[in-house]
């Protein structure tokens, strides 16, 4: 079937609503566009698992902040659609910014607590306009399962956290991060990185598979293995640390000594490009 375009609410709430007439359950991916096979991965777990795929493609303005890549963000569409068709999409919703955020627009979604530290200490308001445009395009989409990628891991707690706390009927589903055969995750943003950069990234994945050794190993404590993590990733070339966070992957609070599933999770900046990357480690 020819994939469906849709600029505004009521064409998608037409597309969903024909979509579920004829019994099919609706499965959502959000993006910002600029899509890889991090995406794909997402698109292709919607397609397995929903009779009707819905992608968003939309740069939101309020999850970035004032000195931040708002305005060079990338925005190839037709590669998106391209990958879109390819992936056997059904509807892409491409809006413009004033039809998510009208003049006149005001309400704001919180989740405190989840958003203070790591990504949110460092993006102040990021998480924020993150969760309100979700739950927009959750009541634009009204999809049964919408599907995140692990690389965002704090997006994805706050994310399961305001579902949760706010009866949306969406199952949030969580997707491993895809990663480049040396380790690199995915992400839109590598493709700013100058092939020296690229090459230095990959510190983060190192580190974060050293400080899995470690544990592993029997180190319960994350004073250790929060030291182990920012003394790679510092030592690597042209590389500044923002964070390197053990945490309760629940919670994301700090525990010490180490129990249960633990989120290891690091920023750093390679020049004026920031990347995150994390793990999960179950210790038994
Ligand atoms: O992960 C992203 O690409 C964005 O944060 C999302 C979920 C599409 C909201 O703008």
């Amino acid at each position: 079937m020819e994939i469906l375009l849709a600029k505004t609410i009521p064409d998608v709430r037409q597309a969903v609503q024909s979509a579920r007439r004829r019994g099919q359950t609706v499965g959502f991916v959000p993006t910002m566009g600029a899509l890889h096979e991090g995406h794909a991965s997402l698109i292709r777990a919607a397609r397995r698992e929903t009779g009707f795929v819905v992608v968003s493609i939309f740069v939101n303005p309020t999850q970035f902040g004032p000195n931040e890549d708002f305005t060079r963000y990338p925005r190839p569409f037709e590669q998106d659609l391209a990958l879109c068709r390819a992936e056997h999409v059904d509807l892409v919703f491409n809006p413009e910014v004033d039809t998510i955020y009208p003049t006149g627009f005001h309400t704001a979604i919180d989740v405190p607590s989840l958003s203070e530290n790591w990504e949110g200490a460092f993006r102040p308001g990021h998480f924020r306009g993150v969760a309100t445009v979700v739950l927009k395009l959750f009541n634009i989409v009204a999809p049964d399962f919408a599907y995140f990628g692990q690389k965002d891991a704090q997006q994805v707690r706050v994310i399961q956290q305001m579902v949760r706390d706010l009866n949306v009927p969406t199952d949030v589903r969580v997707c491993p991060t895809v990663r480049e055969a040396d380790g690199l995750a995915l992400s839109s943003r590598n493709r700013y990185l100058s092939a020296e950069q690229r090459h230095q990234a990959v510190v983060l994945f190192r580190a974060l598979e050293e400080a899995r050794a470690l544990i592993e190993y029997g180190d319960r404590s994350a004073v250790s293995i929060q030291n182990l993590l920012a003394n790679r990733i510092q030592a690597g070339a042209g590389v500044t640390l923002d964070y390197a966070a053990v945490v309760d992957a629940d919670t994301l609070q700090s525990q010490d000594p180490l129990r249960g599933m633990l989120l290891l999770a690091v920023a750093a900046r390679f020049g004026s490009t920031r990347l995150i990357d994390n793990i999960e480690v179950q210790i038994r």
